[in-house]
């Protein structure tokens, strides 16, 4: 069986070091360990859509940006097809069909859906489109036949929801779809990033993010304002490392070179959490650290970002032909589908036949 990669990011604003640890590096290190048959990667703007139905624009500027953060961080379109998920109508026939193999409750129970319903205050009235799009979420991955799909910890609902789609149609029509497994980051400080403020998640909402197109001055500012271990107050404090966002980003982005470059004085991460611990190591310094680090991861993806902006039809030739790449491949699967769940009148001249035979008799 084919290997093939299908992820993607709702376009609802420009990507952040959360989404780059979580997801979008490990999807540059997969498409470049030849290991896959097909990559796609999708700017989900539909899925968008569901709870941005006034903000239509939005959705369309952010779809630039998703596509630049994706360039940037080194998705090469030679390897990985880039496509734009409304370009490809067939996922929403997909998601009509799945829609009748899910109930309400089963929907209501999804924890995804639970919470952000809650976020956005939708509890009075639920968009109907947003309260279903794990259904189109199991389109998305079924109909590329995804056999792994690398997500963020907080997509897990959605893969178990595709899982029961997958499972339920295949028995009630015979084996059509595939069932993928959802890969999570090896790194526990990558699977949910903190905010600079400390606050469980970054968001946009929260104004507590790090982007990928910040520029060297905001990323040294916004670390330099992180919030640490409220305890340490002078130096000689002992200090905490776990749950302290510093150290959850150090555990996330530094690397062994980055000790030797930068801090030769301590042989790696242990020995700079030990001394945190013991006292005796201020907070400025280890900030100065991350800071270090992080422009060093950032700083290529700035520059590459640089050169693409200089050419944005560029990019949108990318996302189309991205796209009609992508749709043929849903196309052929919606075509197994349809003919799975015999509602392929014309293209089945065994059917027609037997309908004649019924008349003729
Ligand atoms: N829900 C994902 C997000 O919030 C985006 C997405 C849409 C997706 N369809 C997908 C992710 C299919 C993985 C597979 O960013």
């Amino acid at each position: 069986m084919e290997k093939i990669i299908l992820t993607g990011d709702r376009p609802t604003g420009r990507l952040h070091v959360g989404h780059y640890v979580g997801s979008l590096r490990r999807r540059v290190e997969l498409q470049e360990s030849g290991e896959y048959d097909k990559i796609f990667i999708m700017i989900a703007d539909a899925q968008a859509l569901t709870d941005n139905a006034d903000h239509p624009e939005k959705v369309r500027q952010n779809i630039m940006e998703v596509a630049l953060d994706y360039l940037s961080c080194g998705l090469d379109p030679a390897k990985s097809t880039l496509f734009i998920q409304s370009m490809v109508p067939e996922l929403t026939e997909l998601t009509f069909y799945y829609s009748n193999l899910v109930t309400v409750s089963r929907l209501q129970r999804n924890p995804t859906v639970k919470s952000e319903i809650k976020m956005r205050n939708f509890e009075a009235s639920i968009p109907v489109g947003f309260f279903t799009y794990p259904i189109s979420q199991a389109a998305d991955i079924t109909a590329f036949k995804a056999t792994t799909v690398p997500v963020g910890e907080d997509q897990m609902p959605m893969l178990e929801q595709c899982k029961e789609i997958v499972h339920k149609f295949n028995s009630v029509y015979g084996e059509t779809l595939v069932d993928p497994k959802i890969l999570l980051p090896d790194n526990k400080a990558c699977l949910r990033l903190p905010g600079i403020d400390g606050k469980a998640k970054m968001s946009k909402s929260l104004g507590n993010c790090i982007y990928l197109s910040d520029t060297e001055q905001e990323v040294k500012k916004k670390v330099m304002s992180m919030f640490t271990d409220p305890n340490h107050l002078r130096i000689e404090d002992p200090g905490q490392v776990e749950g302290n966002p510093v150290f959850i980003y150090l555990d996330a982005f530094s690397k062994q070179e980055h000790f030797d470059e930068f801090l030769p004085e301590y042989a790696n991460l242990q020995e700079l959490k030990d001394h945190y611990t013991r006292g005796g190591l201020g907070d400025v310094k280890v900030k100065k650290f991350l800071n270090k680090v992080l422009q060093a991861e950032l700083e290529p993806i700035r520059q590459r970002r640089k050169e693409w902006e200089k050419n944005i039809p560029a990019v949108y030739e990318i996302l189309r032909e991205g796209s009609i790449k992508a749709q043929a491949v849903a196309a052929e699967t919606l075509k197994e589908v349809k003919a799975a769940m015999r509602i392929n009148y014309f293209d089945n001249d065994d059917m027609i036949r037997e309908q004649e035979a019924k008349y003729q008799k």
